[in-house]
């Protein structure tokens, strides 16, 4: 089908984790828009119409399969296909910023600003905006500033669309959103604006899951729901270390707490921390926008969500360090896992980074391995990678190993012939469980040091 007979033309800038993903469920599900992913990276954009995509998540092939070259294109254009867009959502990445003003904190606006001014420079029509990326409240109002600027009297109308989806369940999650958010200016224009991005979703989201809202809610919910969803996981690793000196078990207390139906089961796993590139960012420029306003009390409460998770990972690494007598100089010991999560490529922020480099910080040499995300682990440890070894399987990187640590929950790790892993490591062995998967009482009868999180330690010595 030629590009013009579509209803509509939908461009989204930015082809990373949201917008290729979201793109490719919108034109399987709206046959009749097109809709072009552009992004200035030309390998990501040859990448996705490859049966090799730029990111790993499950399900993702097949649905991109599902509509390339048919209403669903990637393209280095910009230009051209920002003149052609009706509606563009704007998924590019916004960073924490590393320099000036609110460095380590505020986001860093750049990417998104240089979206705005490309817009205005080639457009000659009016269109809709959709702010996709995670954003500072009151971005909108900035946007519509420089867009509506313009002297050929052309009108933007700017809208908030945060994105919820989670990587590793990405596909299921645009599939079967919890909801889909909306904010719109509530003037005459806002609200056609509003209708039409509903109707896009309409086409697979039942009407009570299309929530509608203005867009400075819309923009805040986003910052905020990452920002409840990390502090549920700081709170259980802070009762983690009560945990370790009281003998609870944190999964005990977990359940216990979690069938409060008022609380919810729902992200109450204890780990080594969170990771990934949204919940640190995203509570640290929700920080900066409290201390902006004044709210510095506000800002202290979100930040010490950021200082816990900093202090698990902290914790569980100086504890490998502790119990293996104080020195892991010259030890081999195999991080199983570097994907902050499962089902993920994903390594940005992961908790493995940290524990590699203080433990490479202690002279240890390390074995990494991971089942998806190793090319990216290389990356990240680009600086050091002569004391790392990097092997996909488990069994070849626990050979002569002193220690083992589960950074990250796949299923492969949970199911692994431990006895056959023991019987080729150096003793004392020692196992360190950074996400509480294993069965720890079979691998401490194996012979095993256990070492989970949130429970005291299984030890024959
Ligand atoms: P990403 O880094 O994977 O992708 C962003 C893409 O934008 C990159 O490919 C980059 O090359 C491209 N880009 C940057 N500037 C551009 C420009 N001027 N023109 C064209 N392309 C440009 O980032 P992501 O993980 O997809 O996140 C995007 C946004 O969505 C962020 O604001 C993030 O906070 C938010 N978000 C992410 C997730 C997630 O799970 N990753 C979930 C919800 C929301
Ligand atoms: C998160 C939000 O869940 C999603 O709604 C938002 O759009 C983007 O940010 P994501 O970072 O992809 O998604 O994954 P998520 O499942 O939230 O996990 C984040 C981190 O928390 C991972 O490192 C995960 O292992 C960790 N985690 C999660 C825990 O340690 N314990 C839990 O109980 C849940």
């Amino acid at each position: 089908m030629a590009r013009t007979n579509f209803k509509k033309h939908i461009v989204c800038i930015g082809a990373g984790y949201v917008g290729g993903p979201t793109m490719a469920m919108i034109a399987a599900r709206c046959p009749e828009y097109a809709v072009i992913v552009v992004d200035i990276n030309p390998e990501r954009i040859a990448a996705w119409q490859t049966d090799c995509l730029p990111i790993y998540e499950p399900g993702l092939l097949e649905l991109v399969r599902e509509s390339l070259g048919r209403n669903l294109f990637f393209s280095t254009d910009i230009n051209a296909n920002i003149h052609k867009a009706d509606i563009i959502f704007v998924s590019v990445n916004t960073p924490t910023k590393t320099y000036g003003e609110g460095a380590g904190k505020a986001a860093d606006l750049q990417y998104w600003e240089k979206t705005a001014r490309t817009i205005l420079q080639v457009s000659d029509s009016n269109k809709i905006i959709i702010e996709k990326s995670t954003l500072p409240v009151r971005t909108a109002h900035a946007m519509e500033r420089i867009l509506n600027a313009n002297e050929k009297g052309l009108h933007f109308e700017v809208l908030s669309n945060p994105e919820f989806l989670a990587e590793g369940s990405a596909v299921a999650d645009l599939e079967k959103p919890d909801r889909v958010l909306i904010g719109s200016r509530e003037t005459e224009s806002g609200l056609k604006a509003r209708a039409e991005i509903v109707d896009i979703y309409a086409h697979w989201v039942a009407p009570e899951r299309i929530l509608t809202s203005n867009l400075w809610s819309a923009e805040l919910s986003k910052l905020v729901a990452n920002a409840f969803l990390a502090q549920r996981i700081s709170s259980i690793n802070s009762i983690s270390a009560l945990c370790e000196k009281t003998e609870a078990s944190v999964r005990e207390v977990a359940l216990a707490i979690g069938t409060d139906s008022r609380i919810g089961s729902k992200f109450l796993n204890a780990s080594v921390g969170f990771g990934g590139s949204c919940f640190k960012k995203d509570i640290l420029n929700l920080v900066y926008i409290c201390e902006h306003y004044g709210l510095h009390e506000v800002a202290r409460y979100w930040e010490s969500v950021v200082m816990m998770n900093d202090y698990q990972q902290q914790r569980f690494v100086t504890n490998m360090i502790k119990v293996m007598f104080n020195t892991v100089a010259d030890k081999r010991i195999v991080l199983l896992g570097f994907a902050f999560k499962a089902n993920t490529s994903d390594t940005r922020e992961s908790p493995s980074i940290f524990v590699a480099r203080k433990l490479l910080g202690e002279h240890a040499r390390l074995v990494i391995s991971d089942p998806q995300a190793l090319d990216n682990a290389r990356i990240d440890l680009q600086d050091c990678t002569q004391r790392i070894e990097f092997s996909e399987d488990p069994y070849a990187a626990a050979h002569k190993a002193h220690a083992i640590a589960i950074m990250t929950e796949w299923d492969i790790y949970r199911d692994l012939d431990y006895e056959r892993i023991f019987n080729h490591m150096e003793k004392p062995a020692f196992i360190f469980d950074g996400r509480n998967i294993l069965d720890h009482e079979k691998l401490f009868n194996i012979g095993f040091n256990v070492f989970s999180i949130g429970k005291p330690p299984l030890k024959h010595f």
